[in-house]
């Protein structure tokens, strides 16, 4: 039986499905430390080794990085395509631990989702997106800044479980081409 709370994400040519990360009901100040535990884990287990402990990446000598931040005041910006977890587990399913190729993944969907929500809870640049967006139903279901007309909170945007997300745009969509 399908779970109502495993989607498919589909990135460009690549899929993976989503991982259940948080629950709804959670108080939102409880929120991160559901992501982040299992997460942190991942991340000090596969990640650090080049993107360093303290998420800062390790800089080369003449100003670029030889492994680039993952978080803090360099790292990719909150309007990045990575800042949605879907995307971010995405990538790194395929790409990460450096190395690693379509063929050839050693993460599994869980363990994306898990890094993707805690590499994505930690400080980073901010943009405004604020107005990326005229058409609130159009933004994708991991866009994890309001306002939103679905009535979900952004922490649900942005951690999941998506599928009621999905459902509720889904049915304010056809309620609207009516
Ligand atoms: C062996 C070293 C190494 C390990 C281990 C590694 N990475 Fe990387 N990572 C890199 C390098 C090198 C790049 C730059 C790749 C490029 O530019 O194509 C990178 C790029 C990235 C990026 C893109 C950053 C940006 O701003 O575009 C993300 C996200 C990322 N890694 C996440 C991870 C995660 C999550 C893990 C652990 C599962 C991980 N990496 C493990 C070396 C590593």
């Amino acid at each position: 039986m399908k779970s109502p709370f495993y989607n498919t994400f589909k990135i460009n040519k690549i899929k993976i499905r989503e991982k259940q990360v948080s629950k709804p009901e959670i108080a939102t100040n409880k929120l991160k430390l559901i992501p982040t535990r299992k997460g942190k884990a991942v991340y000090e287990q596969k990640c650090a080794s080049c993107h360093g402990n303290d998420g800062l990446g390790v800089a080369a000598t003449d100003g670029t990085y030889t492994y680039p931040p993952l978080w803090g005041p360099d790292s990719y910006n909150s309007g990045a395509g990575l800042f949605r977890l879907s995307r971010f587990a995405g990538y790194v399913k395929y790409n990460m631990p450096f190395g690693v190729t379509y063929q050839s993944p050693q993460l599994s969907d869980e363990e994306c989702w898990d890094v993707a929500a805690y590499v994505n809870s930690q400080p980073r640049p901010s943009k405004d997106l604020s107005g990326d967006w005229p058409n609130l139903l159009g933004k994708p279901v991991d866009h994890p800044f309001g306002p939103y007309e679905d009535g979900f909170t952004e922490a649900q945007h942005k951690f999941g479980p998506f599928g009621p997300v999905r459902d509720k745009i889904k049915e304010l969509k056809q309620a609207k081409a009516k």
